[in-house]
């Protein structure tokens, strides 16, 4: 029987030492890069490898044949990885607008997940991968790797703890220069099943500087940096003013922006943003913004403000604590954070919540579509926290609350009880 579903069947912890056997979905890129931190684990042992273009595969390949003396079976489709019995657990590192499908074919095949973030292409979708994770009882860790690392644990740890007084105000904020190009639509290359590849997504003609890592600039393909860099900073505040994972939501969302400064570009991502989040119990104010400068800033952080003007600041690399005039303060260390790719095996193993379990970065995965909502609708929009859902009409139009999938795709819907 597969470690997983004997755990979950018979509700009891496994021993320390069985391997946890996985298939990577989405090869080449963050997929590629979790399993091979999974593969510096001894009890862990990669299956298979699949992806809709042949090109990504190689590397992958190469790699996991040195690493364990034998090839990996490859698949183009991921429900044949889904369909074998030997693999307990799945990566998957797909780009976001195929998340939600492969991930709750996964939990409904009886598999655990690492799970990249942003969770979802849109609101709707994350509402049902938590409940399906939840409906599955299965233990899916995401790719906020940020919950585990030492600055970030530590700069929680003193704001949570009261040290920076009543905060009444965070930030969050990416810079975004990045540009795609001009290219026009071609035929696509012999070894990538295109079709597959723009999976749910509307159909669009082939061009290569819309595909790979180059799509979460697409809106048809991701969520520009709203999603792709607000589910790590807005993670952080979000964390910061919760008691555990079950995160404080905002109850309104206004933005104001667009693509302003990178024009004549291919892109439609906003390239500039000025999000404003209102949250009520207690009552903060939270700044989301995308913009080409941060001056005397690192180029993407966290902020929480306190009542008496003293902010804390964090980012990939370090924290600090200023007083209203910039001067630093005293801060403190606590002890470093498990490993974010052990704590998912150990997980899976014990039956057990991981740091960054699913329901949780699908809240914040919301929060992040919320931006993009209250963007392109050009509404204030309103959360509904108890019922996961908008409230009244604005921004239900917006796709980033809920798109149509394309003619022979399904979303699997697991609504709220
Ligand atoms: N946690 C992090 O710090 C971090 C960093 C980078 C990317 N990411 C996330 O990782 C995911 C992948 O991003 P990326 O930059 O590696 O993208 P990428 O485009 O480089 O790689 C994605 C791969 O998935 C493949 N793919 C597409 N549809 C597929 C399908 N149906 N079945 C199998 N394979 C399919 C593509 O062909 C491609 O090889 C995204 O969700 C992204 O947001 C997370």
């Amino acid at each position: 029987m597969r470690l997983a579903d004997a755990a979950s069947l018979k509700g009891i912890s496994k021993s320390p030492n069985e391997k946890l056997v996985i298939g990577l979905i989405g090869c080449g890129g963050m997929g590629a890069a979790n399993m091979r931190n999974l593969m510096n684990f001894p009890d862990v042992e990669v299956a298979a490898l699949c992806d809709v273009d042949d090109a990504r595969i190689p590397n992958d390949l190469r790699d996991v044949e040195h690493k364990y003396g034998r090839k990996p079976d490859v698949y183009k489709d991921y429900r044949k990885i889904l369909d074998r019995k030997d693999i307990d657990a799945v990566i998957v590192g797909t780009p976001d607008h195929w998340h939600a499908l492969v991930l709750i074919h996964a939990c409904e095949a009886g598999k655990d997940a690492y799970c990249e973030k942003p969770l979802s292409h849109d609101i709707v979708e994350s509402v049902y991968m938590a409940e399906a994770v939840k409906h599955h009882k299965r233990i899916v860790q995401c790719g906020t790797w940020q919950r585990s690392t030492r600055e970030f644990t530590d700069a929680l740890d003193y704001v949570r703890s009261g040290k920076l007084g009543k905060i009444i105000l965070t930030r969050a904020w990416i810079t975004d220069g990045f540009r795609a190009g001009h290219q026009k639509p071609t035929t696509p290359p012999s070894g990538l099943d295109y079709d597959m590849w723009v999976g749910p997504a509307e159909f669009v003609p082939y061009q290569s500087n819309r595909l790979h890592f180059n799509w979460r600039w697409f809106m048809n393909f991701g969520g520009g940096m709203s999603t792709d860099w607000g589910v790590h900073m807005m993670d952080i505040a979000l964390l910061g003013m919760s008691r555990d994972q079950d995160l404080v939501m905002p109850t309104s969302v206004s933005a104001y922006g667009g693509q302003w400064a990178i024009t004549d570009d291919d892109r439609n991502a906003p390239d500039t943003m000025q999000a404003i989040y209102r949250f009520e119990n207690p009552d903060f104010a939270m700044h989301w913004q995308i913009g080409l400068d941060h001056p005397e800033k690192e180029g993407h952080g966290t902020e929480f403000v306190s009542a008496d003007g003293r902010t804390l600041r964090v980012w990939r690399g370090g924290w600090k604590v200023l007083d209203p005039g910039g001067k630093e303060l005293p801060k403190e260390e606590a002890a470093p954070p498990p490993d974010h790719w052990r704590n998912w095996v150990d997980c899976v193993k014990t039956r057990s919540a991981p740091r960054a379990s699913l329901p949780s970065v699908a809240q914040t995965t919301i929060v992040c579509h919320l931006s993009n909502v209250a963007l392109s609708s050009g509404e204030t929009v309103h959360w509904d926290n108890k019922k996961q859902d908008l409230v009244g009409k604005a921004g239900r139009n917006s796709l980033s609350y809920h798109r149509p999938y394309r003619k022979g795709y399904k979303l699997p819907e697991y609504k709220p009880a």
